[in-house]
């Protein structure tokens, strides 16, 4: 018989776990508290709901060859980056091709997942729901938790000094819609994420004044590239991983500090970092112009507030604000979870590849989806999902919980004594974080095999952008698709740009396209290569712990 496996939440991550039970003959039943799927990406007028979703402009910052299913692209017109709205209706396509909609239960919340009095033996778990005020139960052999990263707002007013004495209005970016209501007023906003920058951009041109509170500012990067291709294209590739290993810590961290104020000096435009603080990246094309036309002002961490002003770290003080917006981020929680469970789930630092608890006895819970990329979090959360399936079937063994375990209270006592950093927070690097859970469930392509039996498409695996569809080239779930998907990328990121081709315009020959696009890679692979092969033990030797460090700083793995 079937098992039977309860999903929690019908967002991106929910969708793909539901059809990775299908691919395995699970028997998947969906529950979703809200009235549609896509999670945030559902938008609504207000946020009443308590849920945290899309902001009326909001655009995409992966492109769409990065960041789809590995077996489902886009379809070729839409554009690379896009609004809310298309991606949306990318997922709808989804649903009805994999005919998922029969398996969700909309409006049903999730209430307790506890473990059955047998569960050391089944695995099983007790799942409580309600749906318009009528509880249900049911026992499940397994169960994939994918609520989200972002479940209740981050508001640290305590960190605010009068803070409450402030006259104005206060709100986080989860109420924050659009720019309606904002007109003539003297906005502040504290905090620089993507949301930060996304809202102080949208209301410069409305508000009378922006003033944007970082404390340790960012790297701004944009959707285009040099030459205006993809930015994920061109900087998440293998070739570019493979260097990244090689080279020092200090010289990549150099090249890429070289790149970003090559494109624009962080430092005059206030967004530079504060040394010592960790690098953070955001995406935005209009911040460094608002900046530049004062439609947005940098300013330093709040200090405190009085009951009409706001006190800046640096000693200055901006008087008459009329609303302070939190764009402070997220927190997340498992509050169906019982204890220690919960607690346990909350630190990542107990979630085995991110995914699978610990603790557990039976590796029949996974959380999906509870993890910060340098890249989209869709084909994140699809390979967690694939191999959690596996494990759930016994085809994939992950080790015992007091291995685990053990591991856990090891590590967590070499961060509180400063020996390892603490990563937990950090965003993980793209390839090599799917290649770690492709590994697990045998999707990883072997470059050797694929140059001797396909050169082409060992070529574009190695020196190409790393779309999702590398990780259906083989091992189960393999797509016929893939192959072709890889070798016509490029089509459908060119396509939707020909909107517009002037009659005396030459046929874009296809191979000074390819050169554009990897000639830098294929020329540093090389000469890396060569590098490699004569100096490869000693960098073994002596400096292997600290190539580790680089993995989350390298320019071309950098978002
Ligand atoms: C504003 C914003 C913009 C973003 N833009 C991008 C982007 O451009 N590119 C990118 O790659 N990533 C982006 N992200 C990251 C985003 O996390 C992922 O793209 C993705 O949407 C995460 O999907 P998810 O399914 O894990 O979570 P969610 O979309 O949050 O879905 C969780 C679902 O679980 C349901 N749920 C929660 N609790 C329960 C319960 N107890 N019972 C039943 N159902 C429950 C919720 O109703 C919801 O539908 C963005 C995030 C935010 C906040
Ligand atoms: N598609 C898109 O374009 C898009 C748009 C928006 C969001 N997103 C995604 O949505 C997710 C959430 O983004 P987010 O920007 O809302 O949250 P976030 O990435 O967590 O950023 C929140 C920022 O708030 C500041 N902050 C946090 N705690 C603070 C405190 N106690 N006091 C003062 N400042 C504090 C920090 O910036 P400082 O320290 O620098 O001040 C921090 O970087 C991310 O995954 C993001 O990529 C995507």
């Amino acid at each position: 018989m079937a098992k039977r496996v309860a999903v929690i939440g019908a967002g991106v991550s929910g969708l793909s776990s539901i059809k990775c039970c299908l691919d395995e003959n699970l028997e998947p039943t969906c529950f979703e508290r809200s009235d549609d799927f896509g999670g945030l990406w559902k938008f609504t007028e207000d946020s009443k709901d308590g849920m945290t979703r899309v902001y009326r402009t909001l655009v995409t910052n992966v492109c769409k060859e990065m960041s789809c299913y590995s077996d489902f692209p886009f379809q070729e017109d839409y554009p690379n980056f896009m609004r809310h709205e298309k991606f949306w209706d990318y997922l709808q396509e989804f649903v009805e091709r994999f005919d998922l909609l029969k398996y969700i239960r909309f409006k049903t919340t999730v209430c307790s997942v506890t473990k059955r009095p047998d569960f050391s033996e089944t695995g099983q778990w007790d799942v409580v729901t309600e749906t318009e005020g009528k509880q249900d139960r049911a026992v499940f052999d397994a169960v994939m938790v994918c609520t989200g990263h972002f479940l209740s707002p981050h508001l640290p007013l305590e960190s605010f000094p009068g803070i409450h004495n402030f006259k104005g209005r206060i709100l986080h970016s989860q109420e924050y819609k659009s720019p309606e209501g904002f007109q003539g007023k003297r906005v502040l906003v504290i905090g620089l994420g993507n949301t930060g920058g996304d809202i102080a951009v949208e209301l410069g041109r409305t508000a009378a004044q922006v003033l944007l509170s970082t404390r340790t500012g960012t790297w701004v990067i944009s959707r285009s590239s040099d030459r205006g291709y993809p930015f994920n294209m061109m900087i998440t590739r293998r070739c570019y991983t493979f260097i990244n290993q090689l080279l020092p810590p200090c010289f990549i961290n150099w090249i890429q500090e070289r790149q970003m104020s090559k494109r624009l000096n962080h430092e005059i435009y206030g967004l530079s970092i504060t040394k010592g603080k960790k690098k953070k990246f955001i995406v935005n094309d209009e911040l460094p112009t608002c900046i530049l036309c004062g439609l947005v002002t940098m300013k330093t961490g709040v200090k405190g507030f009085t009951e009409t002003s706001a006190i800046f770290e640096d000693g200055t003080v901006e008087a008459d604000i009329d609303i302070v917006i939190f764009t402070t981020g997220y927190i997340f929680s498992f509050p169906f979870l019982e204890e220690p469970l919960q607690s346990l789930c909350r630190k990542k630092i107990f979630l085995h590849k991110w995914v699978f608890p610990s603790s557990l006895e039976r590796a029949t819970l996974a959380i999906i989806g509870l993890i910060s990329l340098k890249g989209s979090i869709l084909s994140g959360t699809e390979l967690q999902a694939r191999w959690a399936t596996r494990v759930f079937k016994g085809l994939c063994k992950i080790p015992p919980p007091q291995k685990l375990m053990a591991e856990v209270t090891k590590k967590e006592e070499l961060i509180q004594r400063g020996v390892i950093a603490d990563v937990t927070q950090d965003k993980l690097d793209y390839i090599l974080y799917l290649d770690e859970l492709a590994v697990c469930i045998g999707a990883k392509p072997s470059l050797p095999l694929l140059l001797l039996r396909d050169p082409r498409l060992a070529w574009e695996v190695f020196f190409g952008p790393c779309t999702p569809y590398q990780y259906r080239l083989v091992g189960p779930g393999r797509w016929e698709g893939a192959r072709n998907a890889i070798l016509t990328q490029w089509d459908r990121t060119l396509k939707p740009l020909k909107t517009r081709v002037p009659p005396d315009t030459p046929k874009p020959a296809s191979t000074s396209h390819c050169l554009r696009a990897w000639g830098g890679p294929v020329l540093l692979a090389s000469l890396l290569l060569i590098y490699k092969s004569s100096l490869s033990k000693w960098m073994q030797d002596r400096l292997s712990p600290q190539l580790g460090l680089c993995f989350g700083c390298a320019p071309w793995s950098s978002w």
